[in-house]
C-alpha cells in the first residue's frame, strides 16, 4: 500500500477498508530534569529563553504521566540528557510502528535543527534495548523528518498522516511510506506557529479529528474532510495559545488536553469524549504540550 497522497484526486481507497492497526498500550516519556528553553527554533520559544520554572515543569510532567497511568497505560521513563533541553519532547525523535506480523519497528528521525540532533541516538538506544527493529532514513534522500511531531497514525488503521514544510521535508514521506508499506496522506503546513502537524491536527478516533484549519492549505483541508466524518475545529486562541490540538486521545475515548480549552472541550464532550485537563504551561513556552511530551507504543 505504499503511496503518498497529496490531493483528493489521488485518493483511491477509503480509510475504513485499510488493514486494522492495534491500539497502543504503552507510553514512553523522557524525564524533564534538563528541560529548559535555551534557544528559539520555533516562534513560541522566542520570548521564553531562560524562563522555565523547573519545579513547575517537573510537577506538570508528573501530572501528564499520572493521567496516562490512570487510563491504563504502562509508562516507561527514560533519563533526559544534560545539554539537550528539548529531549523531553519524545514524540519527535522517532516514528514507532507495529507491522502486520506483530513485529515492533521504529523509524529514527533526522532532526531539522542541529540543537536537537544529538537526542536521537539516546532514544534509539532505548528502542534497541526493547528489541525494536531500527530503521534509518537515507540522509542523501531525506533532509529532515521529525517523527511523530509530523507523522501521525490514523486511529485503528494502517494509514499515516504526514505534515511537512517546517521540520519535515516532503520527500521524507516517499521513503517512510515505502519502508512501512502504508499510505501517507501528506499535508503541507502553512503557518510557522503550527510548525509540526501535531500542533494543528489531533486524531481522536477512526472517524473524528480535531484541527486548526488555518494551519493547512485548501487541498490539505479537502483531504482531511475526505477521510474523517467529523472534523472538530479549534479557534485561533485555543490552538495557538493553549495548544488545544496538541492533545492526546490514546484510546479513542479519553482526551488529555492543556487546561482551559473551553470551546474545544465543549465540542469534544458533545461528541462523546471524556476530557482530562492538565497544566502544561512550562512546555507551552517551548512550543509543546501533551502530545509531544510522550510517545505511544504497542
Ligand atoms: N522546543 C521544541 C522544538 O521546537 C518543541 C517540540 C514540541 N514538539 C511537538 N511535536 N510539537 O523542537
Amino acid at each position: 500500500m505504499a503511496q503518498v497522497i497529496t490531493s483528493v484526486d489521488h485518493l483511491t481507497f477509503s480509510a475504513h477498508n485499510l488493514p486494522a492497526l492495534p491500539a497502543p498500550k504503552q507510553v514512553l516519556m523522557v524525564e524533564p530534569t534538563f528541560f529548559s528553553v535555551d534557544y528559539a527554533i520555533n516562534p513560541h520559544m522566542a520570548d521564553n529563553i531562560g524562563n522555565v520554572d523547573k519545579t513547575a515543569a517537573r510537577n506538570q510532567w508528573q501530572q501528564v504521566l499520572g493521567v496516562f497511568r490512570q487510563l491504563g497505560f504502562s509508562v516507561h521513563r527514560l533519563e533526559g540528557q544534560k545539554g539537550l533541553p528539548d529531549m523531553v519532547f519524545c514524540a519527535n525523535q522517532s516514528l514507532p510502528y507495529i507491522n502486520p506480523a506483530g513485529r515492533k519497528q521504529v523509524v529514527m528521525s533526522i532532526m531539522h535543527s542541529d540543537m536537537r540532533k544529538e537526542e536521537v541516538p539516546y532514544i534509539e538506544q532505548w528502542y534497541r534495548q526493547q528489541g525494536y527493529e531500527i530503521r534509518y532514513l537515507d540522509r542523501e534522500k531525506v533532509r529532515a523528518f521529525e517523527g511523530c511531531g509530523d507523522a501521525i497514525w490514523h486511529s485503528g488503521r494502517r494509514l499515516l498522516w504526514g505534515g511537512y514544510g517546517y521540520r519535515t521535508s516532503r520527500e521524507a514521506y516517499k521513503t517512510v511510506s515505502g519502508m512501512l508499506d502504508v499510505p501517507v496522506m501528506a499535508l503541507r503546513l502553512a503557518d510557522e506557529h503550527f510548525y509540526h502537524l501535531d500542533t494543528c491536527f489531533c486524531v481522536l478516533n477512526e472517524t473524528t479529528v480535531l484541527i486548526y484549519p488555518q494551519a493547512f492549505t485548501e487541498s490539505g483541508l479537502k483531504l482531511i474532510h475526505a477521510v474523517f466524518d467529523h472534523v472538530i475545529e479549534a479557534s485561533e486562541d485555543e490552538a495557538k495559545e493553549r495548544f488545544a490540538c496538541n492533545a492526546s486521545c490514546p484510546d479513542g475515548k479519553n482526551v488529555i488536553i492543556q487546561q482551559g480549552c473551553r470551546e474545544v472541550n465543549s465540542k469534544l464532550r458533545e461528541a462523546g469524549f471524556t476530557i482530562h485537563e492538565v497544566e502544561t504551561s512550562e512546555y507551552l513556552k517551548s512550543g509543546g504540550s501533551v502530545f509531544c511530551m510522550k510517545q505511544l507504543l504497542w
